[in-house]
């Protein structure tokens, strides 16, 4: 709906006292998304008392793709572009080595944001996204029936149909981390607004990551890459733990705020070419 510019004032300053940071562009977005003042109220309100934007609006912009998500449900964050743009490039090594469009699971896939972006950048052969919380899983049918994408609810791998056992080329996953003492100091918006199952990952926050690491082998095809992201101080447990699970670890040079993308190769396969930058490791130690 049209603002005038008394009312974009009075909506900014009223942002801006509750803590948005970028309050003219919230205030905009949110005029944009409301049809009458009433409902721009209301929106105004939820914002201020702290509801992420994208669950107001019903969308995230990431990796260029305007993605679908709502309340309840984890927004998917700037930083795992890197997991995405890692992923892409595991999937292309996999068509030059294999001649064929790659197969790709996105575990715990959320709104399905990883999935679709990794879709949209490379031609797969298959696409499956798998997330246990129900809440997730219209969204990322609606991101990922666009691009032929299968979506699967329950836990982990037993989600997934058994003819994918061995056949995975990519396997992305960017499962929660947090560690359980450290869900406090999160802000506001991921604490009250997300769901904690997609944020604790238990004592060091990688307890999801080593039952993903120890399930991969089996469905990883030869030369297959599982792609997680992490902290950068949980990269090399990580890094021990797909060791330990068979797998070759790279830990790749972390992002400015301080993840980093993992990738284990099953066995036998090549050291994955996921980009053009350099690893910084390539064993489990930290
Ligand atoms: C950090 S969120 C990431 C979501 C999505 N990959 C993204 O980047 O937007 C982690 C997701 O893992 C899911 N999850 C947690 N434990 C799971 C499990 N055991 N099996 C499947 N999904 C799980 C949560 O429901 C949540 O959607």
């Amino acid at each position: 709906m049209h603002l005038s510019p008394a009312g974009t004032a009075a909506l900014v300053a009223r942002l801006r006292a509750a803590g948005c940071v970028f309050a003219e562009d919230e205030a905009r977005l949110l005029a944009e998304a409301a049809a009458t003042p009433g409902e721009l109220e209301a929106l105004a309100a939820r914002r201020a008392a702290g509801e992420p934007l994208e669950h107001l609006l019903g969308a995230v912009e990431f990796c260029g793709l305007r993605i679908a998500v709502g309340a309840g449900v984890f927004v998917p964050r700037q930083r795992t572009a890197a997991l995405v743009a890692r992923a892409a490039g595991a999937a292309r090594a996999a068509r030059a080595r294999t001649g064929r469009p790659p197969v790709a699971v996105d575990l715990c896939c959320g709104c399905g944001a990883v999935g679709r972006a990794l879709a949209e950048a490379v031609e797969l052969g298959e696409l499956h996204a798998t997330d246990v919380d129900p809440a997730a899983l219209p969204w990322a049918r609606r991101n990922l029936d666009p691009v032929g994408g299968t979506v699967h609810g329950g836990d982990l791998y037993a989600a997934l149909p058994g003819r994918l056992r061995g056949r995975v080329d990519v396997l992305v996953a960017n499962a929660p981390y947090v560690p359980t003492g450290a869900l406090a100091l999160l802000p506001p918006e991921a604490r009250l607004h997300e769901p904690a199952g997609a944020l604790d990952g238990g004592d060091d926050g990688l307890d999801v990551h080593r039952r993903i690491a120890a399930g991969a082998p089996g469905w990883l095809a030869p030369g297959g890459v599982l792609l997680a992201e992490v902290g950068e101080e949980q990269a090399p447990v990580l890094a021990a733990v797909l060791t330990r699970a068979g797998l070759r670890p790279v830990t790749w040079p972390p992002e400015e705020d301080g993840t980093t993308v993992v990738t284990g190769t099953r066995t036998g396969g090549p050291v994955p070419d996921t980009g053009p930058l350099v690893p910084v490791r390539r064993d489990g130690r930290g």
